[in-house]
C-alpha cells in the first residue's frame, strides 16, 4: 500500500512486514525517513539532523542567509535522491555534466502519481505482476534535467522495486555520467555485509564481513553480471542469522556491468547505491531523450536471511520469469557436453540418445559443436549452420522423438570467431579496433550486440534453425568477459550497455517467435547469473562445475538469491563420490544429467534411475515450488544442510551432507518451515514424529562419518 500524507508531504510505502518512508522539505527535496520493520507512522519532527542547526543557503539576489526550517542539510541528511556537487560527497546515484562541463544537480520534486499496477521498461527485462506503484517525477535546480523515480510495492511482497528515468528536458545536449537504479541511506552502520564472489567452478561463494567505514565496492565491469560478483548483496545485524534478524538485500534486473556501493561515512550514514558501473560508461541525450536505467530490488526480512530468500525466490518464480510453464516439472535432461566434448558424430549421439533414454533422460540435448566446422573451440562461433558433414540433425532428432525424448540444442550468439565464415564476411561485428590487437579468450571475440544489424543477423540464422527442426530447447551460452570495447555502431561509453540491450532483444524476439522452447542461460557455467536472464530464462547453468563437493558450496552460495528452479545442475562422472551422493546434491538444484552414458555400469544405471525417481516425485512441488531453508553452511564448517519444503507443508526434501571425516558425535539437525502439528514419516529412521518434533530436537545423524557422505531424507506427512 502506497499513500502520501499531503499535510506533512509524507510518503509511505507498505509491504507486507515492512515500511519505506520519505517526505518532501519546503525546498522540494525528497528526504529518506525510514527503510524497516511495519511503521504505522513516523514523525519528522524526530530526525533533527545530528543536532545540527546548518541548513543555511545565500542568494546573491538577496543577499541573505536562508534557513530552512527541517534542518536539512545536504552533506549529512539522509537522502532518497543525493545530490552531486554540493556538499555530500557519499556517492549520488545520478550523475549528469550539461553543456558547461558542470555537473552539479539537486533534485527537487515536481510532481507524482500512485496507480495500481507496474509500467514495463522499453528496452530492459522488467518484473510484473499485482502491484501498486509510487511515480515521482523530479527537476534539477540547476539544469534542465527531469528525473523519474519509480517505487512499485507487489501484493503481499516485502519486494520493493526501484528505478530511474533521466530526461533530457533542456535544448542542448547531456551526459549521463552515472544512471544508478537504487539509493538507499540509513542513520547507522552497524551492519555486516555479505556478498557473493568468485570464479570459473567457484561461483557465488557467500563471504560476510563487518562494515568498515570508506566505501566497499562490489562490481562487474566484465560485460557481464560475472563469475568474479554476483549483483546481490545483503546488509543485515551482527546478530542475524539464517533462521531470525533483519538483513536488507539488494539485487538488480540487468545482465552487464553493475556496481553495488556501500558507504559508510563520518556521519555513519550508510548509503547503499546500485545500478550500471559508471565506469565506462557514458550515455548523451539529444533534448527530448530519455535513459531508462535497470531495475533494482530492495528486500526487507526480520526472518533472517533465509527470510530474505523466501522473498527472492518467490519474487523471481511469481514476478520475474515469464516463461509460461516455468512452474512445471522439467523432464530429465541430458546434456552431452561432459561425455564427447566436441568429439562425436551421428553415430555416436544416436547411441548417446538410447543409453540417455535407458537411465530415464527426457530431453536429450546436443551442446557445443554441431555447426560451422566445429571440431575444435577456435572456429565457427557465428557460423549457426548445421555441420552436415558431422551430424545428421534430422536423424538425431528423429531418434529422440522416437524415444520419446525432446530434443534441445546449443547457441553461443553473442561470440564469433575470426575463424568464421561470419568474421571472414564482416569483421566490423566483432567488438573491439581492428586496427589493434585484441585479447582472444577462448579463440574467440565478442559479437558487437549493440548493432542491429547482428542483432537481425543472429536472430534470422537462429530463426532458421529453430524453424527448421523441431527444437524443444536452447542453451543460451556465453563464454567470455568482454574486453577492448570498441564498436563500430555504438559510441564508447554506451557499448556495454548497449549489447546488453541488443542480447535482450534477440532474446526477446526469440522467446516471443518459439513461445513454447525452453530457453536456459549459461556463461561459462555461471557467470551469468542474474535477474536480467532469468527475465527470459528460467534455468540457468549454475557452474561448469560438477565436482559434487564443490557444487555443495556454489549451490549454497546461489541459494541466497536465486530460487532452485533455476539453478541447472548435474550429475557427471566425477569419482569423488557415487551417482546416489551426486544425485543427492543435484537434485537440490534443476537435477540434469551429463557424461557418457555408454559407459555407465549397471549398478550404476540403477543408481540413475532411481534419483530420476525422487526427482519425478518430488521436485515440482517441493524443490522447484516450495519453501527452502538453509540449515547448516559449509561455509562455516564441516557440514552442508539443507532443505526445502512443499507450500502446503506436506512434504520436505532435506540434505545433510559432510566434507571431512568424522567420528561418532552428536549431530542434531533441527529442521525448517513444518507444520508444528502435521505428522511426517522420514525416511532416515522411518519413524514418524510431529513438525514440533522434527524442528526442535531435529534429525539424528550422529553416526561416523567417511569423507564426503550424503543423506537425502524424505519427510512425508503421515495421515
Ligand atoms: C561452457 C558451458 O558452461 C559448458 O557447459 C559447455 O556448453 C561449453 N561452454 C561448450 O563450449
Amino acid at each position: 500500500m502506497i499513500t502520501f500524507d499531503n499535510e506533512n508531504k509524507i510518503f509511505k510505502i507498505d509491504g507486507k512486514n515492512f515500511s519505506y518512508i520519505f517526505s518532501v522539505n519546503s525546498k522540494g527535496i525528497l528526504r529518506h525517513l525510514y527503510y524497516g520493520k511495519s511503521l504505522k507512522a513516523y514523525d519528522v519532527s524526530s530526525s533533527s539532523d545530528l543536532g545540527f542547526d546548518w541548513s543555511r543557503t545565500y542568494l546573491d539576489e538577496t543577499g541573505a542567509e536562508r534557513t530552512y526550517d527541517d534542518n536539512y542539510y545536504n552533506d549529512r541528511s539522509l537522502a532518497e535522491i543525493a545530490s552531486h556537487g554540493l556538499m555530500d560527497k557519499s556517492g549520488a546515484p545520478v550523475i549528469v555534466r550539461k553543456i558547461d562541463g558542470s555537473t552539479a544537480t539537486e533534485f527537487t520534486y515536481a510532481e507524482h502519481r500512485i496507480y495500481r499496477g507496474k509500467s514495463t521498461l522499453e528496452t530492459l527485462p522488467s518484473s510484473h505482476g499485482d502491484a501498486q506503484t509510487l511515480e515521482i517525477v523530479m527537476s534539477d535546480r540547476f539544469g534542465d534535467v527531469r528525473l523519474t523515480l519509480s517505487y512499485t510495492v507487489f501484493d503481499g511482497l516485502d519486494m520493493l522495486v526501484r528505478n530511474t528515468r533521466i530526461q533530457n528536458a533542456g535544448k542542448t545536449d547531456v551526459t549521463v555520467e552515472r544512471a544508478y537504479s537504487l539509493e538507499v541511506d540509513f542513520p547507522e552502520s552497524e551492519f555486516d555485509f555479505i556478498h557473493f564472489h568468485g570464479d570459473w567452478c567457484t561461483e557465488r561463494f557467500a563471504e560476510r564481513a563487518p562494515l568498515i567505514n570508506g566505501m566497499h565496492r562490489i562490481s562487474s565491469n566484465f560485460g557481464r553480471s560475472s563469475h568474479e560478483e554476483n549483483p546481490f548483496g545483503i546488509l543485515c545485524r551482527k546478530s542475524t542469522c539464517e533462521q531470525s534478524g533483519e538483513a536488507y538485500a539488494f539485487s538488480f534486473v540487468y545482465s552487464g556491468n553493475f556496481a553495488l556501493d556501500v558507504n559508510v561515512d563520518k556521519w555513519h550514514r550508510t548509503r547503499v547505491l546500485m545500478g550500471i558501473n559508471d565506469e565506462d560508461f557514458r550515455v548523451v541525450l539529444n533534448p527530448s531523450q530519455t535513459f531508462e536505467a535497470p531495475e533494482s530490488v530492495a528486500v526487507y526480512s526480520d526472518s533472517g536471511l533465509n527470510g530474505v530468500s523466501h522473498i527472492m525466490h518467490d519474487f523471481v518464480r511469481e514476478n520475474l520469469i515469464t516463461y509460461k510453464n516455468a512452474k512445471l516439472l522439467r523432464p530429465v535432461l541430458f546434456n552431452s557436453w561432459e561425455g564427447c566434448y566436441l568429439d562425436f558424430d551421428t553415430r555416436s549421439i544416436v547411441e548417446y540418445i538410447e543409453h540417455a533414454r535407458d537411465i530415464g533422460a527426457e530431453l536429450f540435448v546436443l551442446d557445443d559443436g554441431w555447426f560451422g566446422k566445429r571440431n575444435t573451440d577456435e572456429t565457427s562461433l557465428g557460423d549457426w549452420y548445421v555441420a552436415k558433414d558431422k551430424i545428421d540433425l534430422d536423424r538425431v532428432i528423429r531418434k529422440c522423438k522416437s524415444c520419446g525424448m525432446k530434443f534441445g540444442i546449443w547457441f553461443e550468439p553473442e561470440m564469433i570467431n575470426p575463424d568464421s565464415e561470419l568474421y571472414r564476411a564482416h569483421p566490423e561485428y566483432a567488438l573491439g579496433r581492428r586496427d589493434m590487437e585484441r585479447t582472444l579468450s577462448r579463440h574467440q571475440l565478442a559479437i558487437d550486440m549493440s548493432n542491429d544489424k547482428v542483432v537481425d543477423l543472429l536472430f534470422e540464422r537462429m530463426s532458421d534453425i529453430l524453424e527448421k527442426y523441431p527444437i524443444d530447447y536452447v542453451k543460451w551460452d556465453h563464454n567470455r568477459n568482454i574486453g577492448e570495447i570498441a564498436s563500430a555502431s555504438a559510441a564508447y561509453g554506451e557499448t556495454y550497455h548497449r549489447i546488453i540491450v541488443g542480447t535482450y532483444r534477440l532474446l526477446g524476439r526469440l522467446r516471443k517467435k518459439f513461445p513454447d522452447v525452453f530457453f536456459e542461460g549459461c556463461a561459462s557455467g555461471g557467470g551469468r547469473f542474474d535477474l536480467g536472464m532469468l527475465y527470459y530464462c528460467p534455468q540457468i547453468w549454475a557452474s561448469d562445475e560438477t565436482d559434487p563437493v564443490q557444487r555443495l558450496f556454489i549451490q549454497y552460495g546461489t541459494s541466497y538469491a536465486y530460487p532452485l528452479s533455476t539453478m541447472g545442475s548435474h550429475i557427471s562422472k566425477n569419482p569423488i563420490m557415487s551417482y546416489t551422493g551426486k544425485g543427492n546434491i543435484a537434485l537440490f538444484g534443476t537435477y540434469g544429467i551429463e557424461m557418457n552414458p555408454c559407459l555407465l555400469s549397471e549398478s550404476e544405471r540403477d543408481e540413475v534411475r532411481k534419483i530420476n525417481g525422487v526427482y519425478k516425485k518430488y521436485h515440482a512441488d517441493v524443490i522447484a515450488n516450495g519453501d527452502f531453508y538453509r540449515l547448516l553452511s559449509p561455509f562455516d564448517g564441516n557440514y552442508m544442510s539443507v532443505m526445502s519444503v512443499s507450500k502446503d507443508k506436506t512434504k520436505a526434501l532435506v540434505l545433510f551432507a559432510n566434507l571431512l571425516k568424522e567420528n561418532n558425535r552428536y549431530r542434531f539437525v533441527r529442521l525448517q518451515g513444518l507444520d508444528e502439528n502435521k505428522m511426517y514419516t522420514n525416511s532416515l529412521d522411518g519413524k514418524s514424529y510431529d513438525g514440533a518434533y522434527y524442528m526442535r530436537v531435529g534429525l539424528n545423524f550422529s553416526v561416523w562419518l567417511d569423507e564426503f557422505r550424503t543423506f537425502l531424507v524424505i519427510l512425508e506427512e503421515s495421515k
